[in-house]
């Protein structure tokens, strides 16, 4: 996949301020290409603490640390496969996360307590500045609460965080849009723990073979061994408030005309206009319901969705109607993001 290069808006003295933060054990919040990520010193124990606190996460469940340079791998990673060179040549800087095996220094706050570690060099060329200008390794989830949506805006981040975050870098709107592809290559062959807008046909022709679709391995592997925990893969997951329902194409005029008559107030995402869509005899779409005409190209649809599913959400209907991609390989990771945003809550 091609990013466009998005100019940097911020100014060195900014910069500076966001490195100085850091460094004091502060959470700064910056952009990446797929999703803002909420960022402290991935070797902070106390900085580590607070972006659990913050974030509202269980400790056992590990982070992302962000490099500026593949140099630095060996730092954070030992045992280092080939592939995982050959992968980090084609896709990075990019939408892509490797788990490798942890180094020793590593701290368990940000494995988790496991012995791998995830490991991204993000494109976005103001998270380059921050991640060089810092000097080392940033740990960043996505700049959410909990179990929330993935903020793709700095508007977004500060809506979400207030003042539990230092500073809030703009770089404008995430062009991913969704988070990165997580591929496993701690242990045998690659699996895609996570799938994003870095397809598996993609890691496939660098690889030369298949890496194992994500949904196996959830639980345990063979030996009975636990899987690694990926927060992003329990089921009700990056989510709205407002519960979100999944209908396929034919079915998105009944469904939406059920709950119409079944007096609920509704939003629709759709590939479709509202005129174009049939609800049953009888029945009209109130003026004022919120619609979001959604784009039908995969890389487009990606980048909108948090933004649009956030708008939606705002709006404080009783559901959002979200009408099925196709089931092709460019929407998987779409298709996983909705399942999640539509999965029960517990
Ligand atoms: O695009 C992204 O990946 C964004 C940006 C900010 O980089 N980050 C992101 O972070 O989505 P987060 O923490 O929201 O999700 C990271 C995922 C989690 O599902 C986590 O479990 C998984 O990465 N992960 C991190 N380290 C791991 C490890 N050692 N083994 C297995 N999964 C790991
Ligand atoms: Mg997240």
């Amino acid at each position: 996949m091609t990013l466009r290069a998005s100019p940097d808006p911020v100014s060195a003295d900014l910069l500076r301020r966001a490195v100085a933060a850091l460094r004091d054990g502060l959470l700064v919040a910056f952009p990446t290409e797929t999703v803002y990520g909420l960022g402290a010193d991935a070797s902070s124990v106390t900085a580590l603490a607070r972006l659990y606190r913050v974030k509202g996460r269980p400790a056992s469940h590990p982070v992302i640390v962000h490099l500026a340079d593949v140099e630095q791998l060996p730092l954070w990673a030992r045992d280092i496969p080939p592939e995982a060179y050959r992968l980090a040549e084609a896709f990075w800087p990019g939408p892509m996360t490797l788990v490798l095996r942890s180094g020793a220094a590593v701290l368990p706050a940000v494995t988790g307590g496991q012995d791998t570690v995830g490991l991204r060099i993000p494109g976005h060329p103001l998270a380059r500045n921050l991640i060089t200008a810092f000097d080392g390794g940033i740990a960043a989830p996505s700049a959410n609460r909990f179990g929330r949506l993935s903020p793709t805006t700095a508007e977004d981040v500060a809506a979400e965080l207030g003042d539990d975050v230092a500073m809030v870098l703009d770089g404008g709107p995430c062009q991913v849009g969704i988070e990165s592809t997580i591929i496993d290559l701690s242990a045998g062959a690659p699996r895609i723990l996570r799938p994003g807008m870095l397809l598996a046909s993609e890691i496939e022709a660098v690889l030369g073979k298949g890496a194992e679709a994500p949904g196996k391995h959830k639980s345990a592997d063979a030996n009975g061994s636990a899987a690694p925990r990926v927060p992003g893969g329990l089921p009700s997951h990056y989510a709205p408030d407002t519960p979100l329902v999944l209908v396929t194409p034919a079915e998105l005029g009944e469904a939406v005309g059920r709950a119409l008559a079944g007096g609920r107030v509704v939003a629709v995402l759709s590939f479709r206009a509202p005129a174009d869509v049939n609800l049953p005899e009888a029945l009209t779409l109130p003026a004022g319901t919120p619609w979001v005409t959604a784009c039908p190209d995969a890389g487009a649809y990606a980048a909108q969705l948090y933004r649009q599913l956030r708008h939606l959400d705002r709006q404080r209907c009783d559901a959002i109607f979200v009408e099925l991609p196709p089931d092709e390989p460019s929407w998987q990771g779409i298709l996983d993001r909705l399942r999640r945003a539509a999965a029960p809550r517990p």
